[in-house]
């Protein structure tokens, strides 16, 4: 079987498939857009023409991140330091945008936090703060920007994850978290949907790169023979998930909302004979 590294590609190889200016106008906010899938995601949308607000708790990481965002691709980039767990740290980064760009089309609801913990372990502010970054976040991220991309008749995509489709050991706080996020998701979709607006959701698998596969991942032995595990052969790329963030938000998906697509390479589908 290949080896990872045979596969890793800079994902804008693949959004290479798209036409370069099909978000030339266009303003993304983005929650958690300083580092990962949301980092990844940010700059294959600036790469096809829109500009871009980051949204982070680490104003230093935020910064060098923006500036990395717009040389690599000629777009500006604001970053925006707020909190999602509070409504009025976001609605100030909304109104910067708002200020900066006049307007908001795109947002990705990306910001999450997580860690490995039994349940057992697991105090009730664990449980809180995880569900609070989530799940809550997610919901100060809507409030603070359906105004706007109402009258943008914008779109929305929620960063979620697979494990809550089964039973995921040490992640009871997550599971239930993003199994929430899916939900809003799908509320929004019909609520907002008479308003032109849009909501999906995308679930990503093992993506290799970020922080949530540093941190998670386990790290036995057999580590090195994973392979088995990945029915394409290798797990993500932050490349796999920008590219369909870009289709999602793209004219191609106009008659798409409502939908969770998870992007792991069937991997959720695979299941041992013992
Ligand atoms: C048990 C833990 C813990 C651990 C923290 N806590 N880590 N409990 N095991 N490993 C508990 C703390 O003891 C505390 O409870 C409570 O959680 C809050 O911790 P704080 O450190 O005070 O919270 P905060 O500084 O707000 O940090 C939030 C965080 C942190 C979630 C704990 O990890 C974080 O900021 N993460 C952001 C980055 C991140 O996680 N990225 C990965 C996302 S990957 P007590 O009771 O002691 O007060 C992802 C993908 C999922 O989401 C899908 C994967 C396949």
């Amino acid at each position: 079987m290949a080896t990872l590294s045979a596969f890793v590609a800079p994902f804008h190889e693949s959004t290479a498939t798209f036409k370069d200016d099909i978000f030339k106008g266009k303003v993304l906010f983005c929650t958690g857009g300083g580092s990962g899938i949301c980092r990844g995601m940010t700059e294959a949308i600036m790469k096809h023409g829109a500009k871009a607000t980051i949204v982070g708790r680490n104003l230093e990481r935020l910064n060098k991140a923006a500036e990395e965002l717009s040389a690599s691709t000629g777009q500006k980039c604001l970053p925006a330091q707020a909190d999602v767990r509070q409504p009025k740290t976001l609605q100030d980064a909304v109104q910067k945008t708002i200020e900066a760009f006049g307007r908001i089309d795109f947002v990705i609801c990306g910001a999450a936090g997580n860690f490995l913990a039994p349940i057992s372990g697991l105090s009730e502010n664990a449980f809180r703060t995880v569900i609070e970054i989530d799940t809550l976040g997610t919901y100060n991220t809507l409030k603070a920007t359906i105004p706007h991309v109402r009258k943008t008749k914008g779109a929305y995509i929620h960063i979620s994850a697979t494990l809550h489709y089964r039973g995921t050991p040490f992640q009871a706080h997550v599971s239930a978290a993003k199994a929430a996020v899916d939900a809003l998701s799908t509320v929004i979709a019909v609520e907002e949907g008479p308003h032109g607006v849009r909501s999906n959701v995308l679930a990503p698998g093992a993506i290799s790169g970020t922080e949530g596969m540093d941190r998670l991942s386990a790290k036995g032995p057999d580590a090195g023979n994973r392979d088995m595990l990945y029915p394409l052969g290798r797990p993500g790329i932050i490349g796999d998930v920008a590219n369909a963030g870009v289709f999602l938000f793209s004219p191609a998906a106009t008659y798409i909302s409502g939908q969770v697509f998870a992007v792991d390479g069937a991997q959720e589908h695979l299941r041992s004979l013992v």
